[in-house]
């Protein structure tokens, strides 16, 4: 293929781009959120999120919603609240990218530290935060209902923030 229509050609391909969340999303949110958790989020607890304020991110491809991130802002920290890929979008490193641009904009807040729960039996989100450079620092024993009175433990992981240069 000749240069100019190769340029052609990737011009014409659709940027994936991030926006806040808006009420408006949460009918594409949702479907991501049942398809992710055995607990969903409702669109309440999302509508509450966003009328509190809460710093919430949209990751979108043309008009597909590959994922989306919702983080509380502490004194020191940044908590992340909730984070999930699209099924058919996971393994392509669009987690990665969300929690970039998380870090990005708790950095530009001054936050020192993100901090999050998993799941102590979620694999691919330890791996994920692992790899990124959070560390596990704490479990929280059976924080989590799972369903018939059972529960599961939390691990806690934290990620110190190198401020941005100036
Ligand atoms: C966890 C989740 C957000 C990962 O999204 P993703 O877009 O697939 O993640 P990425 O492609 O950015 O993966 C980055 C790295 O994380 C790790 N990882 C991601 N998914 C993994 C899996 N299923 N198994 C093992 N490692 C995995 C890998 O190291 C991966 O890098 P690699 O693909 O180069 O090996 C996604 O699986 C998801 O939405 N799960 C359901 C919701 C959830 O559990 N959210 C976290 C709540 S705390």
């Amino acid at each position: 293929m000749r240069q100019a229509e190769m340029l052609a050609e990737a011009a014409a391909q659709p940027q994936a781009g991030l926006a806040a969340m808006t009420a408006a999303d949460l009918d594409a949110v949702l479907e991501i959120e049942q398809r992710s958790y055995g607990q969903p989020w409702s669109r309440r607890s999302f509508l509450d999120s966003l009328h509190a304020g809460y710093h919430a991110q949209c990751l979108w491809l043309a008009d597909t919603l590959l994922g989306y991130f919702v983080a509380l802002r502490g004194l020191e920290e940044v908590h992340l609240l909730n984070l999930a890929v699209a099924p058919d979008w996971r393994r392509q490193g669009w987690a990665r990218v969300l929690l970039e641009a998380l870090v990005l904009r708790a950095q530009r807040t001054d936050a020192r530290w993100l901090w999050l729960e998993v799941r102590a039996g979620n694999r691919p989100a330890r791996t994920l935060y692992r790899r990124f450079g959070f560390a596990e620092v704490g479990l929280r024993k059976g924080y989590y209902p799972v369903g018939r009175g059972r529960h599961e433990d939390a691990v806690l992981m934290t990620l110190a923030l190198p401020r941005e240069p100036s």
